[in-house]
């Protein structure tokens, strides 16, 4: 299939300096709870991961109880229990072909690691989220499908997922798509790699170093060729 333009934005966490944006990260976990989370699993996450994005100990914990586990009573009978901080998140299906199921024969891929699983990564996740057009005139959907102007190949099985105001945000930014993807797709980057801030500050440190013992190795030759002359 053609090749599909993806739109670079701009990002909190590009560059050699680059950083999350906390208000930012905690409106996508939003946005992702909320709307992707009735479909798509993230079983690499844990709720105490959720402290990174500013949390508290008590909201982590909060957040965690809102989901039920299965678990055993002190007889051994099957029963259920609050998550807890250490829980993974909660998964919507029980298993492949229920998911598959519920989706019209497609898999909600999990999206733990989907921002690298892509290539353009963040700006593909953005591109994606925002591509729902109209179908283009002379072009043939198949039946369940939804034209998307990011996804290969343009038919997806996804229906649109976002809409204006499709949350209400706790901080009281405006919900607009471009928004909620956004938001979103800075939290799917944070998934796919926590540490991308320390990865990052490393690099700026190496460069640092390996600047200083750049003088110092040019000192050090200039000394040495005086005493040789
Ligand atoms: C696929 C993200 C909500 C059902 C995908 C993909 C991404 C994604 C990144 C993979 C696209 C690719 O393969 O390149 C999201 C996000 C959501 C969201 C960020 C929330 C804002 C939903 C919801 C549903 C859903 C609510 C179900 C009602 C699916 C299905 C696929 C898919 C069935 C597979 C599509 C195909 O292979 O044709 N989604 N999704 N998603 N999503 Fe979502």
């Amino acid at each position: 299939s053609e090749a599909v333009h993806i739109e670079k934005q701009e990002w909190s966490f590009n560059g050699a300096f680059g950083t999350f944006d906390r208000a930012s990260l905690q409106r996508g976990y939003q946005v992702y709870k909320e709307v992707c989370a009735s479909c798509h699993s993230m079983k690499y996450l844990s709720f105490r991961n959720l402290a990174d994005l500013g949390f508290s100990e008590a909201e982590v914990k909060a957040l965690a109880a809102q989901y039920e586990y299965p678990a055993l009573d002190e007889s051994g009978e099957a029963t259920t229990r609050k998550g807890l901080p250490a829980d993974r998140f909660h998964s919507p299906f029980a298993n492949e072909l229920a998911a598959r199921a519920s989706n019209g024969g497609a898999l909600p891929p999990d999206l733990s690691l989907i921002a690298k699983a892509r290539v353009g990564g963040p700006d593909y996740l953005y591109a994606l989220l925002t591509g729902y057009h109209e179908t283009p005139a002379g072009f043939t959907l198949n039946a369940g499908m939804n034209y998307n102007a990011a996804f290969p190949g343009h038919q997806i099985a996804m229906a649109k997922p976002l809409n204006d105001d499709q949350v209400t945000y706790a901080d009281g930014t405006k919900a607009t798509v471009a928004q909620m993807a956004h938001d979103v797709s800075t939290f799917l980057m944070w998934t796919a790699e926590p540490k991308l801030e320390e990865r990052k500050r490393a690099g700026v440190k190496v460069m640092g170093f390996l600047a200083i013992l750049t003088v110092f190795s040019f000192l050090t030759y200039l000394r040495v060729r005086k005493k040789v002359q």
